[in-house]
């Protein structure tokens, strides 16, 4: 039998055995473009859903439903009552993105239940459809028989009807979200975060959450064959979710498309949240900055106090002239406050007072002089109740000597007991940005819950780390970050948002242990990375002097950090990617291009260029003698004359990279 004839009679198999599993006929939702549905139905009164895209199924009959604490489950022995369908095609703008216009066009069925016996209570889905995948949330609405209650389980299914291969990390791990993804297929994943990124045959999907407020985050884990289920980070009781109706969980994200960049241009996780809630955003800036930082992780200075303390008011005013010297426009500062010699054991963290030797004021008015903004920092080490007993008088210090963005940090495995990712800590990163907009601050976070893309109800929620940074480079280095982990960070950690990942080394052999610690890059990837890595705050992260005189250090000071629109040229997830970003405030385009350790050459066409204008290319780009491995450094700039159509063969080293800027010809 061929293969498409096999593949429609499966198909079939699979809808005839459906409509003998309902109850009442399935209700379907379509995607604008029918190309993606979404089947509901009870079975035996338990809700189930299904989905396929291009008539094939991507998720065969899947449950759906909770285990409560001191009550019975809610999972079966249901009626529908309701069931609504409505259409919606918006286009709404981003404060700050990757995409400044953002179309959410997407059909929604509403489906009330209720439990056909005492004490009847009801449950809501609501379903959603769009062209780039789908999603559905579990609303409870007010009523008699459920008021205060806890969620022990969420029974979610995801049953693919493939063993897919998929890019996972593992949860409940001490590195938190700081791992390599590894590609193995959905029944050998263990238990998962996400966004789990899966490689269909004849679909990608990605799945995720979108709005991850006052709830557990969602983790994955395999049946030990392709069913997949919601597993939600336990309290320090076992419990998982702490609640009260009306209330309406996260929604439940799956990103579909036919190859790996539809993911990266789907904005279905943005279109999932509710809109901007901050009236004046004036003060919230995408920016690029330098820091006293990468010195503390190569060893050269320490956090603490010390002949090598890295914050002083002296090495401050000096980095200061250099990042005004490199047209830098901000200069991050860690260590600068009271409880680094001990790693702020017993609630020494003091957000208040600074090192003897550090003049917070003295500096962000030197700052000011030069024209270079403090970025603070708040490292809570996890002792988080300490922290919000200071944070909002921490947060007016700041403001109050012009620090308008902070960079926040949580080095710890579990928190008093809890989760990164448990509902406890998710109320605190919210405590957290919300008074952090009432005093008029941006935030980073470091060891952060994973982004479910609330950037766009808080749009002063900037970056964020969960993922494994530069900084593995400088104390993992056999190990650190293997050429491959940026070709994948697209499509599996950047899928979730913005990642402060602290790109442009260019002393590349340099690490905390000489000969040991190193990038696992060439120079020329490392520019590369300011647009395959989407964050509003990218960092120069290298030492000043690495960069005075550079003839690299012109990409860093000419990408934006803030684009009109993205495009994906190349996408091969683990081997290699290519990204195209233009400007939201001028005509140039960027592409950056990398790859895994293998070289090669890439075939782009620029048909996303304004046929109107000539523009000329700068090409940074590894030589024919580079390779991460012995010869990272050597680089070369090109110039060319491109128009709309034409082709470019990027060349890139083992490990290697190009950084294209393309801006209209004078
Ligand atoms: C880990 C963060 O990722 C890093 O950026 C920071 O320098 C240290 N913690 C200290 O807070």
């Amino acid at each position: 039998m061929n293969l498409p004839v096999f593949a429609f009679l499966l198909s079939l198999t699979v809808h005839s055995q459906a409509a003998t599993l309902c109850d009442t006929p399935a209700r379907t939702l379509a995607s604008p473009d029918q190309k993606i549905q979404v089947r509901f139905c009870l079975q035996n009164g338990a809700p189930h859903y299904a989905v396929e895209m291009d008539q094939k199924p991507v998720l065969g009959w899947s449950a759906l439903g909770f285990e409560l604490k001191d009550q019975p489950a809610l999972r079966a022995n249901f009626l529908l009552d309701d069931t609504r369908i409505t259409q919606h095609d918006s286009t709404w703008e981003q404060v700050w993105g990757e995409e400044r216009f953002i179309r959410d066009q997407h059909a929604e069925m509403t489906l009330d239940l209720v439990e056909k016996t005492s004490p009847a209570r009801r449950l809501t889905l609501i379903f959603r459809a769009y062209n780039d995948g789908i999603a559905f949330r579990y609303a409870f609405p007010e009523q008699e028989a459920l008021k205060e209650f806890t969620i022990m389980n969420e029974l979610t299914e995801f049953n693919f009807t493939q063993d897919a291969p998929a890019w996972s990390i593992q949860a409940y791990t001490e590195l938190v979200y700081e791992q390599i993804f590894r590609k193995i297929p959905l029944s050998q994943i263990p238990v998962s975060h996400t966004p789990l990124t899966i490689e269909g045959d004849g679909f990608v999907a990605s799945l995720h959450e979108a709005a991850l407020v006052d709830y557990s985050s969602m983790q994955i884990k395999s049946r030990g064959d392709s069913r997949l289920f919601a597993d939600l980070a336990p309290w320090a009781d076992g419990s998982k979710v702490k609640t009260r109706a009306p209330m309406k969980t996260p929604w439940r994200t799956m990103q579909l498309g036919r190859a790996p960049g539809d993911l990266v241009t789907s904005y279905l996780i943005l279109n999932l949240n509710e809109p901007n809630r901050l009236t004046d955003t004036s003060w919230i800036q995408p920016m690029k900055y330098m820091g006293i930082w990468w010195g503390m992780h190569i060893g050269r200075f320490t956090w603490h106090s010390g002949p090598r303390h890295g914050a002083t008011t002296e090495n401050a005013k000096a980095y200061i002239d250099a990042a005004a010297q490199l047209k830098m426009p901000a200069l991050l500062i860690e260590g600068w406050n009271i409880g680094w010699d001990t790693w702020g054991a017993d609630s020494s963290f003091d957000y208040l007072r600074s090192y003897p030797d550090f003049d917070l004021k003295a500096v962000t008015d030197y700052g000011r002089e030069k024209g270079v903004e403090i970025i603070g920092h708040h490292e809570t080490a996890g002792d988080v109740r300490h922290y919000e007993r200071q944070m909002e008088e921490a947060f007016r210090l700041y403001r109050d000597v012009g620090v308008r963005s902070v960079k926040t940090g949580y080095v710890k495995f579990q928190i008093e007991g809890e989760y990164h990712y448990g509902q406890s800590m998710v109320r605190h990163y919210q405590k957290v940005i919300d008074l952090a907009a009432k005093y008029g601050i941006m935030i980073n976070a470091h060891e952060p819950v994973k982004d479910t893309g609330l950037r766009r109800t808080y749009p002063n929620f900037m970056t964020r780390e969960g993922g494994r940074g530069t900084e593995y480079e400088a104390w993992d280095g056999p190990v650190g970050n293997p050429p491959s982990h940026t070709t994948v960070l697209p499509f599996t950690r950047g899928l979730s948002g913005p990642f402060d990942y602290t790109p442009g080394i260019f002393d590349l052999l340099t690490g905390s242990r000489p000969g040991v610690d190193r990038l696992h890059t060439t120079l020329a990837k490392q520019l590369a990375l300011y647009v395959t890595i989407y964050s509003p705050m990218h960092m120069a992260a290298d030492l000043p002097e690495h960069y005075m005189n550079h003839p690299a250090f012109k990409f860093i000071q000419d990408v934006p950090v803030d684009w009109f629109t993205t495009r994906v040229l190349s996408a091969d997830i683990g081997q290699h990617v290519t990204i195209a970003r233009k400007d939201r405030r001028s005509e140039d385009w960027y592409i950056g291009s990398i790859t895994n350790e293998q070289g090669r050459n890439l075939d782009i066409t620029l048909d996303f260029l304004n046929a109107a204008v000539q523009y000329c290319a700068e090409i940074y780009r590894d030589t024919d003698e580079t390779n991460w491995e012995n010869n990272p450094a050597v680089f070369e700039v090109a110039t060319r004359r491109v128009r709309r159509g034409d082709h470019m063969t990027l060349r890139l080293a083992p490990g290697g990279g190009q950084a294209i800027r393309l801006s209209p010809c004078e």
